[in-house]
């Protein structure tokens, strides 16, 4: 099947039956989270009501229990083209998990080291974990976005670049500019003009339309939050072999040599939610295979994300030519629905969150009146992030019809 069978993947996700979430309202605030698929609450269901909490005793409960931990990391890894061990499930949130890379980080570099911050990330990726590391005398270089177009030039990148650059830290995409970024070109950029590592935030911006090939795009550190894609509130990271047996463990001592729990703090971690994570993967072949996909999992999850992306691109045109020729608003990111995600910020030159209360009245469930944590973005726009952004953000399980209601109560409200 050469398109995405919107009926099929809706009936995934039981939150399109669920009456008090329907009511006439279409979701369009996913880059704050998705809904989550069928498959992933069946597992978390299944562990909390038949598993014991503590897994890998030598009981029939618990070790299955264990397994489908293991299981979890193992078909996560094989989706994302990395080894097993390379994948951590942290703590809830990505932002936790750059805050502990980032301990380890300032326990591995020298005073005058440098790293490479961008103004374009959500906040989860630049202030806390990385700006901070000024405090230890790491020189800390800001990768400006273009004002006017909000992209990152990888240009401006390679005069950041030298060989005191240790690593730099950028978005696969920003939750309010919405732009693409070339991962493979980025990294190879760092990893060659200064020997750099890089950390990737693949975040809400872009993981949730569709994973990627952490392998094969070559970054050094990809993170991601699964309640972004369709899972349970579980961080996410890939941490390359290389670079996470080189910094410091930040487990306990006795864990030093397993390299998925050297940068998950000495803490018991959510074991239902990482069994849950499996589900993530199940979705994707159940998609896969609906659509008439084979191959192993990372070929499986290629093609899934390349149905995804399709179907997105082709309900997210409409709606940036519809922005773009409103005289009221500025479209942040770019005008094309290829280079860009369907995360549509909107800059009203006044409070966006009257608006999005308004779009409510409408049927229309917006982000709104918010900086979402991305404040030096919208200050680099000129944008008073008091006033913040409108924010329509849709996914591959979104309806063509849900988009074409948006355009016509933005009609009515701007
Ligand atoms: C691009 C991006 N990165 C990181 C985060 C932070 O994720 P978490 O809430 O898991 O810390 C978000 C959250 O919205 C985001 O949009």
């Amino acid at each position: 099947m050469s398109q995405l069978d919107i009926d099929w993947v809706r009936a995934q996700f039981p939150a399109f039956a669920e009456p008090t979430l329907r009511g006439g309202q279409a979701f369009l605030e996913n880059a704050g989270g998705s809904y989550t698929c069928r498959q992933v609450i069946d597992r978390l269901t299944r562990y909390y009501t038949q598993r014991k909490v503590q897994p890998y005793a030598p009981y029939e409960a618990s070790r299955l229990a264990g397994e489908e931990m293991d299981e979890a990391r193992a078909r996560m890894a094989a989706m994302l083209g990395v080894d097993t061990d390379e994948v951590s499930f942290g703590p809830p949130s990505t932002t936790q998990n750059t805050y502990v890379l980032a301990q380890a980080f300032r326990q591995w570099m020298k005073p005058g080291d440098a790293i490479v911050v961008t103004n374009q990330d959500h906040e989860a990726n630049t202030g806390p974990p990385w700006r901070r590391l000024a405090e230890e005398g790491i020189e800390v270089r800001e990768w400006q976005l273009n004002p006017e177009t909000g992209s990152l030039d990888p240009a401006d990148l390679d005069d950041l670049l030298d060989d005191k650059v240790r690593l730099v830290c950028f978005p696969h995409c920003s939750n309010v500019v919405g732009e693409v970024n070339d991962v493979a070109a980025i990294t190879a950029r760092a990893h060659v003009a200064g020997g750099a590592f890089v950390c990737v935030d693949g975040g809400v911006s872009y993981a949730p339309h569709g994973f990627v090939n952490v392998g094969e795009i070559g970054a050094d550190i990809y993170l991601f939050s699964a309640y972004k894609t369709y899972g349970p509130h579980q961080g996410v990271m890939v941490v390359r072999r290389e670079l996470g047996m080189a910094l410091p463990n930040q487990a306990h001592y006795f864990n030093a040599d397993s390299l998925y729990k050297r940068f998950t703090p000495p803490a018991g971690p959510d074991h239902a939610q990482i069994a849950a994570c499996a589900g993530m993967a199940d979705y994707i072949d159940a998609l896969a295979a609906h659509h008439g996909i084979a191959g192993d999992a990372a070929a499986r999850s290629a093609a899934a994300h390349d149905l995804m992306r399709a179907h997105e691109v082709a309900l997210l045109q409409p709606l940036l030519d519809h922005v773009s020729n409103k005289n009221s608003v500025r479209l942040l990111g770019p005008d094309r629905a290829e280079n860009r995600a369907p995360t549509v910020a909107l800059d009203l030159g006044r409070a966006a969150e009257p608006v999005a209360a308004e779009l409510a009245g409408h049927g229309i469930m917006a982000g709104g009146g918010g900086d979402f944590y991305a404040v030096r973005a919208l200050k680099a726009h000129g944008i008073d992030p008091d006033k913040g952004v409108l924010r329509l953000s849709f996914i591959h399980y979104t309806h063509a019809d849900e988009v074409e209601r948006l355009v016509d109560a933005l009609d009515v409200v701007l």
